[in-house]
């Protein structure tokens, strides 16, 4: 998928630390290309910060603190590890907000290039040397969440389960959990490290209850920035919301309610739902080319609609062939996910590709860890898989093997925690 904001930029770290931090989150300042990423703010690193000169890929820092949490309008890194807990028995809301505290502050450290001391742990050092690596770490709350923290009251209408779908083939002990953790970063060993902290952070509070790790190309590895492929070899995110749309945040972010209302604390949240799917890549790849580009209603070199253009022209959905068919069949892809065939319905796509091995009968075990994010599952995710489900082409090729739905609260602001304001209300 695309770069939603084209929004890090790196840089040699040659410049005084006083003026970088002067003049963090202005774009442009002091000749540095810097870039708010959601209000999330990406800044360079400079030599002073880091012990070893880093490369822009390295140097990159998205900021912790904002208005919403990093990790949904970021670009997409190279390499993501989603991570869910559950809450060890005995653990309630007071030990659920301490390791928020633990958390965040963690998170804080290390998206700045800075050793992992908050966790209460020796740093493991694994990722000296990387600098920040456009890390991200993004938290959200499962439904299992609200009951074992006595917040039932608190648990916002959207958690409600998803519904199930014909192609499903969850695994229950790889979907949902009571806390989620998605972290990206672009070096494979800032990454690790972070997932590392994070899971020595958690102690005897939280036990881990599944773990999924996904990439993405790397940054730098085109000359200019491209939307990415999946291992279907689609180009894949083209027709994603972009925050410079006027009603992106309307669709992606969950407005502030009165105060008063239940789910207040999630003002500036989102809700992400994760869904691990297979691809069935040996029947995928025996399919020829033309079969190919009518599955999904776009060509597979460049993205572009059948009807023509290029990758960013919008699909002709109303253009016949010669036969008065469809040029973009009815089952395309394309077509039967976008919004205005879904009453508007909108998500923003933001996955990682993971490959977990060979099966024994020779089968790779790869797919997509589909990520999207919603200001709310039913005008998002669910009203699209459901049509998706009924007569999607692509659907034979997929198997939809776990699935989560968690509620990510706003940013945490300076001196505050993410998830505070639902936990200390
Ligand atoms: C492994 C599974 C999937 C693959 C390989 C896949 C692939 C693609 C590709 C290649 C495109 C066209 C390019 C683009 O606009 O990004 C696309 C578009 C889209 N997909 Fe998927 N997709 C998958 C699953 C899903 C699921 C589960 C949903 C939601 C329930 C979904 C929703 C969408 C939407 C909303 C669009 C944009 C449609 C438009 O506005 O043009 N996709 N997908």
């Amino acid at each position: 998928m695309g770069d939603p904001v084209d929004g890090r930029a790196g840089a040699p770290g040659a410049v005084s630390r006083r003026r970088l931090l002067g003049t963090a989150g202005a774009a442009g300042a002091g000749g540095l290309a810097l870039g708010a990423v959601g209000g999330a703010v990406a800044r360079a690193v400079t030599t002073e910060e880091a012990p070893t000169a880093l490369s822009s890929v390295g140097s990159t820092a998205v900021a912790f603190h904002g208005g919403h949490q990093p990790g949904i309008t970021t670009p997409l890194q190279a390499h993501g590890h989603l991570i869910a807990f559950d809450l060890a028995r005995g653990a309630g809301r007071k030990e659920a907000a301490a390791l928020m505290r633990r958390w965040s502050a963690l998170a804080a450290e290390l998206m700045e290039g800075r050793p992992a001391e908050a966790g209460n742990h020796r740093d493991t050092g694994v990722a000296l040397d990387a600098g920040p690596s456009s890390l991200t770490l993004t938290f959200g709350f499962g439904r299992s969440f609200f009951d074992r923290t006595g917040l039932a009251a608190r648990r916002p209408a959207g958690l409600d389960p998803l519904p199930p779908f014909s192609a499903d083939r969850l695994d229950p002990r790889r979907s949902n959990g009571d806390l989620w953790v998605q972290i990206g970063a672009d070096d494979g060993l800032v990454a690790f490290h972070a997932l590392r902290a994070v899971q020595r952070a958690a102690g005897n509070t939280a036990s881990v209850r599944w773990q999924m790790n996904g990439f993405n190309r790397s940054p730098g590895a085109t000359a200019r920035p491209m939307t990415t492929r999946n291992l279907m070899g689609q180009v894949d995110g083209t027709n994603n919301p972009a925050p410079s749309e006027p009603d992106f945040d309307r669709r992606i972010f969950v407005p502030a309610s009165s105060p008063d209302s239940a789910d207040s604390w999630l003002a500036g949240g989102s809700y992400a739902v994760v869904r691990r799917i297979r691809m069935l890549l040996d029947d995928w790849d025996g399919l020829g080319l033309t079969e190919q580009e009518r599955v999904i209603g776009r060509r597979k070199a460049d993205g572009a609609p059948l009807t023509g253009g290029s990758e960013t022209t919008q699909l002709d959905l109303e253009r016949l062939d010669r036969d008065g068919k469809p040029v973009i069949p009815a089952n395309a892809h394309a077509r039967i996910s976008a919004p205005e065939q879904n009453g508007g319905a909108a998500m923003l796509r933001r996955p990682f590709s993971y490959h977990d091995g060979i099966d024994t009968d020779g089968t790779p075990d790869a797919g997509l860890l589909f990520i999207c994010w919603q200001a709310d599952p039913l005008r998002g995710f669910v009203p699209v898989q459901r049509k998706l489900d009924r007569g999607d082409a692509l659907s034979p090729f997929l198997r939809h093997e776990a699935s989560g739905l968690f509620a990510v609260p706003g940013g945490a602001r300076q001196g505050e925690y993410v998830g505070q304001r639902l936990l200390e209300s």
